[in-house]
């Protein structure tokens, strides 16, 4: 038996290295454009100004500096990750010298309240053991009127429905329904995470699946629970952004039909939302 912790240190050491961490397909162009237009879009809503914002971020789980590479491109002027994993944090530091990342665990930071203007992660919470535990760090870490911001959360509400799809709708009884391969691709990401990444890269499908326990126990998270925690913390405000809607990657060549139905499929709220495979949120302390 080994805890989450552990095995996050198992999984994400092996894959740092390898050099296999930064071909997740997180790092695609397509996907650091999607999030920097995500935080746009955040900063027109609320009319927050960008000096105020990215003053001083932390970012849980940083790895190897993925929301680093983000939060510069957006203007950041002070950076701290922090991670549970030394070999994330050597790839880290050789990518970004520039940069400040220490070896820490997100639910014990080692820093008094009130130390940021932006507590960011991306592809985390469904590492941990208990989001909450985190939300309630970085709410006491913030400064009042400070952001939180979590990207990539895994959408429970979509991978139900596309379970309930491919295993209760059968072709007969809806004409003209067919389960593809893009549903299936769906279907055992969300399903069968552990095996396909033991496929793909050898590391045991139990130390996986041990890795992600919102995934392989839940299945993702659910957008109104997610919203219910941050909310009982004390986070006044909660911004929820449905992202990456299923086969978004079949019309990626072409922007402006992506858009189309991307504004579509958000336009349709709670009825759109469990079409999206991720979604991102923003808290306001
Ligand atoms: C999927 S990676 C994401 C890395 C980076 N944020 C990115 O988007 O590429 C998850 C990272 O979280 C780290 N991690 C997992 N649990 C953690 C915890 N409780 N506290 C701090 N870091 C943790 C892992 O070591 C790993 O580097």
């Amino acid at each position: 038996m080994i805890d989450t912790l552990r095995a996050n240190q198992l999984v994400h050491g092996e894959l740092a290295k390898r050099g296999e961490y930064d071909n997740s397909p997180h790092f695609l162009p397509e996907n650091k454009l999607s999030v920097k237009a995500i935080f746009h879009e955040f900063i027109d809503a609320v009319g927050i100004k960008q000096d105020v914002l990215f003053r001083n971020c932390l970012d849980l789980g940083c790895g190897t500096g993925f929301m680093y590479e983000i939060l510069s491109d957006l203007g950041n002027i002070q950076y701290t990750g922090i991670d549970i994993t030394d070999e994330m944090l050597n790839v880290f530091n050789k990518k970004w010298p520039e940069a400040y990342a220490l070896n820490a665990q997100a639910e014990k930071l080692p820093f008094p309240i009130s130390s940021f203007s932006l507590v960011v992660n991306y592809s985390f919470i469904d590492h941990l053991d208990s989001p909450r535990d985190v939300f309630k760090e970085a709410y006491r870490v913030l400064e009042e009127n400070g952001i939180f911001y979590s990207g990539l959360i895994p959408n429970s509400e979509f991978s139900l429905n596309i379970a309930k799809s491919i295993e209760k709708c059968c072709a007969e009884s809806y004409i003209g329904f067919k389960v593809n391969s893009i549903m299936n691709k769906e279907y055992r990401s969300m399903f069968d995470n552990g095996n396909i990444y033991a496929t793909k890269y050898g590391i045991d499908s139990y130390i996986l699946k041990t890795a992600e326990p919102q995934k392989t126990s839940l299945h993702g998270l659910n957008i109104s629970q997610i919203q219910e925690e941050l909310e009982s913390v004390g986070f006044k405000k909660v911004y929820v952004f449905p992202n990456w809607f299923m086969a978004q990657a079949l019309v990626k060549s072409d922007p402006t039909k992506l858009d189309i139905i991307k504004d579509y499929l958000r336009s349709l709220g709670p009825i759109g939302q469990s079409l999206f495979k991720y979604f991102d949120i923003f808290a306001v302390k």
